[in-house]
C-alpha cells in the first residue's frame, strides 16, 4: 500500500451510504453508530447538503478570500445568530480551528501559557499536540511547544492552582470524547470560566467533537450555560465535506486584522455552501429537542441494560454522545457488534463510544441496543 500506516484499518470496505446504514463491498449493511468519528451528524448524504454543495459545484468551485464570499457570510451568520459569538474565521479542520484559537488568545491578551487537561484531545498540529493532555500522543516528536500545563480534569484545585497571571487562555471540552466521554461537572467548568476571568485569560471552548448538535444544543456550552471567549468547530460543520471554525466574542475581532491570519482554502464556496446548509437543519427547535430525548432514551435504556452486565463501570454522556465504561478491554466487544452489523468506536481502551447520527432513528437505535445487549450478556 502506498500509504504511511498512520491509521490501523478495521478489515472492512465501506463502499456506500445513505441516513445512519452504510454497506461494505460485500453488500453487507451496518448500523453506523461512529458517524465518521461524530462527522455524519445528518447522516450520510443528506438530501439538503447534497443539493447545496451540487448547486454550488455548478456555479464556483474556489475563489480566493481576497474577494467577499457570500455563502461563506452565510454560513458565519448562521453561527453567530446561533451562538454567544460575533465573528467567524474559517479553516479546513479541528486541529486549525484550535491553531486558530491558540494564535488569537496569544495575540489578544500577550501571554503565553496555555492550560488544558489531563485525557484532553485537541489536534495532532504542533500546538494542539502540545495543548493534548495525552502522552501517546506527543511522544517522538520532540521538544514541544511552551508553555502548556494540565489540571486535572474535574478538579477545582488544580485548575487554580494551574490559571495564573501570565495565561492566555484555558482551553477545555465540556465532555473530553478521545479521552473516554468525560462530560465535564457544570460547576466545575463555570468554577474554571470564572478562575479565567479572573486571571483576564481567554476561556475556549473546543467544540470539534460536542458541537453541531450532537449534545442536543448547537454547541455543548449551551447545555450548561457558559460564556465563553472562543469556541471551536469542524467534524460535523460540513456533514463531510472539510471545514473548521474558530467563533470568537467582538471585542477580539481587532486582533485578527488583515494579514494577521489565514488560509487559502478556509471557508472556500463549497465548504461553506456544505456549512450552510447543515446548520441549516441543526439549528431548527425540533430538530435539537429531538436529538435530547433520543440521547435521554438511548443512556436511558443502556443504563437498564448493564444493571446485570458485571463489568461495566459506567455509562455516561451527554445527548447522542455516549460513552459505556468497562474493567476491561473493549476492542473485542466492538469487533463482536461489527460482525453483527453494528459500527461503534472506542474512547481509550475501556471505553466504548456512540456517536450515531443524530438522524438516527427510533427504530435503528431499538435495532443497536438489540445488538449490545447480545454483545453485553455474552462477556
Ligand atoms: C475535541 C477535538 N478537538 C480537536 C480534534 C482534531 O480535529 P481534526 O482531526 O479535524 O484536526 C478532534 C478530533 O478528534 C477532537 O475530537
Amino acid at each position: 500500500m502506498s500509504l504511511f500506516p498512520t491509521y490501523p484499518r478495521l478489515p472492512i470496505t465501506i463502499t456506500d451510504g445513505e441516513g445512519t446504514i452504510v454497506r461494505d463491498e460485500d453488500n453487507k449493511e451496518y448500523l453506523d453508530f461512529m458517524a465518521g468519528i461524530g462527522v455524519n451528524n445528518l447522516g450520510h448524504r443528506p438530501a439538503s447538503v447534497q443539493r447545496a454543495i451540487e448547486e454550488q459545484m455548478n456555479r464556483l468551485w474556489h475563489v480566493s478570500n481576497l474577494f467577499p464570499i457570500p455563502v461563506q457570510e452565510d454560513a458565519a451568520k448562521l453561527l453567530t445568530e446561533h451562538s454567544s459569538m460575533d465573528a467567524v474565521f474559517f479553516c479546513n479542520s479541528g486541529a486549525e480551528a484550535n491553531e486558530a484559537a491558540i494564535k488569537l488568545a496569544r495575540k489578544h491578551t500577550w501571554k503565553d501559557k496555555v492550560v488544558t487537561f489531563h485525557q484532553s484531545f485537541h489536534g495532532r498540529t504542533f500546538a494542539t499536540m502540545a495543548a493534548t493532555g495525552q502522552d501517546k500522543v506527543r511522544t517522538g516528536f520532540g521538544q514541544m511547544l511552551e508553555p502548556f500545563e494540565y489540571a486535572r480534569w474535574n478538579d477545582r484545585e488544580s485548575v487554580e492552582a494551574a490559571i495564573d497571571e501570565n495565561t492566555a487562555a484555558c482551553l477545555v471540552e465540556v465532555v473530553q470524547g478521545e479521552g473516554g466521554v468525560r462530560p465535564g461537572e457544570q460547576s466545575f467548568l463555570k468554577h474554571v470560566q470564572a478562575i479565567c476571568k479572573e486571571n483576564g485569560a481567554l476561556f475556549i471552548i473546543d467544540e470539534i467533537q460536542t458541537g453541531m448538535g450532537r449534545t442536543g444544543e448547537l454547541f455543548s456550552y449551551q447545555t450548561v450555560g457558559l460564556d465563553p471567549d472562543i469556541i471551536t468547530s469542524a467534524k460535523g460543520l460540513g456533514s463531510g465535506f472539510p471545514i473548521g471554525a474558530m467563533l470568537g466574542k467582538e471585542y477580539l475581532k481587532e486582533d485578527f486584522g488583515p494579514g494577521s491570519h489565514g488560509s487559502t482554502f478556509g471557508g472556500n464556496p463549497l465548504s461553506a455552501a456544505a456549512a450552510k446548509a447543515t446548520l441549516e437543519e441543526i439549528v431548527q427547535e425540533e430538530f435539537l429537542d429531538d436529538v435530547k430525548e433520543k440521547g435521554n432514551y438511548l443512556k436511558g435504556k443502556l443504563e437498564l441494560m448493564v444493571n446485570d452486565v458485571p463489568g461495566v463501570e459506567e455509562v455516561r454522556g451527554l445527548g447522542l454522545m455516549i460513552g459505556i465504561e468497562w474493567d476491561r478491554e473493549v476492542k473485542p466487544m466492538i469487533e463482536q457488534a461489527r460482525e453483527k452489523g453494528l459500527l461503534i468506536l472506542p474512547a481509550g481502551p475501556n471505553v466504548i463510544r456512540l456517536l450515531p447520527p443524530l438522524t438516527v432513528t427510533m427504530k435503528q437505535l431499538e435495532a443497536a441496543l438489540q445488538i449490545l445487549d447480545e454483545v453485553f450478556h455474552d462477556q
